[in-house]
């Protein structure tokens, strides 16, 4: 499929019927494009870059090298998931690199957040280009580019001005041009699920909720400390869990946690007790212009509120911000 417009008569995957015909489709398309050269994929573990992994997994098995970098901004077990699904689940030839220290030395002291969101790109492209490089004979680089993002390069190349730099990670460096291998690109996102399910990935994994590129790296807020960070994917994984217990997880588009370089005055085991806020986010959105609150039930907030500050070493109080898009943009940073 080499056009970058989707034809309008294409019809939507809405089945799991639609989704095999196109994945045997594809499956073809990778075999004749790629033949029996080595395809490189910088695996996040979010939704589009699993199922371009799976795809071409069914496509070309070993053929395919997914790259996994662990930027230490990724979420509690995060990491750890996508090495338990891809290698031991799915056999796939998969490189893990756990980067954290790079990525933390480069980013300590640095408190704006587009100069964090420009480092995080940056080395993003230097751990990925040095894997690269000690691969013999990749020609392809496998991309998890799904229609929306085309549409978006046409407005960006229109001038349209974003508030953000989302898409943050630039071009590979002069010695390493592949030929781009996107099986996914004429998608939407609902389609992409389907497709997701139908190729056996987890249920959890196709209808993870977006996590941006720089990850909790824009929600320690300012200049992110290894103590802080700690303290925000605990506290993270805390919400998760009980959105997940309570059913919330399914319905809300986007929950999580965002910590402030700031203390207050709290009080523990009768002792002064200075320590940070987390700060809950839960949104509802169609296409992130703008966001809805979620109105989190007053039992759950307080069961979260209580299990954060008993478990989570360093966080002393719990807000919840209630503010829409516009005008709080969704992440903080
Ligand atoms: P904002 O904060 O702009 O977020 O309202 C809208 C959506 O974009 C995600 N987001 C990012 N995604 N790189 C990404 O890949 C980024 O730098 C970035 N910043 C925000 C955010 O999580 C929300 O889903």
């Amino acid at each position: 499929m080499q056009t970058n417009k989707r034809p309008d008569d294409m019809q939507r995957i809405t089945t799991k019927e639609l989704a095999d015909a196109f994945i045997a489709e594809q499956v073809q398309e990778v075999r004749k494009q790629v033949g029996d050269k080595k395809v490189l994929l910088a695996l996040s573990g979010g939704v589009d870059s699993s199922v371009v992994a799976a795809l071409l997994i069914k496509a070309i098995g070993k053929q395919l090298i997914c790259v996994h970098v662990n930027h230490g901004l990724m979420r509690k077990n995060e990491s750890e998931n996508v090495v338990e699904i891809f290698r031991n689940q799915l056999d796939a030839n998969l490189v893990y690199v756990d980067a954290t220290d790079r990525f933390l030395d480069l980013l300590a002291g640095v408190s704006d957040p587009e100069t964090k969101r420009k480092i995080i790109g940056k080395e993003f492209i230097n751990v990925f280009a040095d894997e690269a490089r000690k691969v013999d004979g990749v020609e392809f680089l496998a991309q998890g580019t799904i229609y929306p993002d085309i549409l978006e390069s046409i407005k960006q190349a229109e001038g349209k001005k974003a508030v953000k730099s989302h898409h943050n990670v630039g071009g590979l460096p002069d010695d390493l041009q592949f030929s781009l291998v996107e099986p996914i690109k004429l998608l939407f996102k609902d389609e992409v699920r389907v497709v997701g399910e139908a190729l056996g990935l987890p249920h959890g994994m196709v209808y993870r909720q977006p996590f941006p590129g720089p990850g909790l790296g824009v929600r320690c807020l300012g200049a992110i400390t290894r103590d802080r960070l700690h303290a925000l994917r605990e506290a993270d994984a805390i919400l998760r869990d009980e959105f997940d217990k309570c059913g919330l997880a399914e319905k809300v588009w986007q929950y999580f946690v965002v910590i402030p370089d700031i203390k207050s005055v709290g009080v523990k085991d009768d002792s002064r007790y200075e320590g940070w806020p987390a700060i809950i986010r839960a949104v509802n959105t169609k296409d992130a212009m703008s966001a809805t609150i979620e109105e989190i039930p007053y039992s759950v907030l307080a069961k979260i509120t209580s299990r954060i500050v008993t478990e989570v070493e360093g966080i002393n109080r719990v807000l919840y911000d209630i503010t829409p898009k516009p005008t709080g943009t969704i992440e903080w940073e």
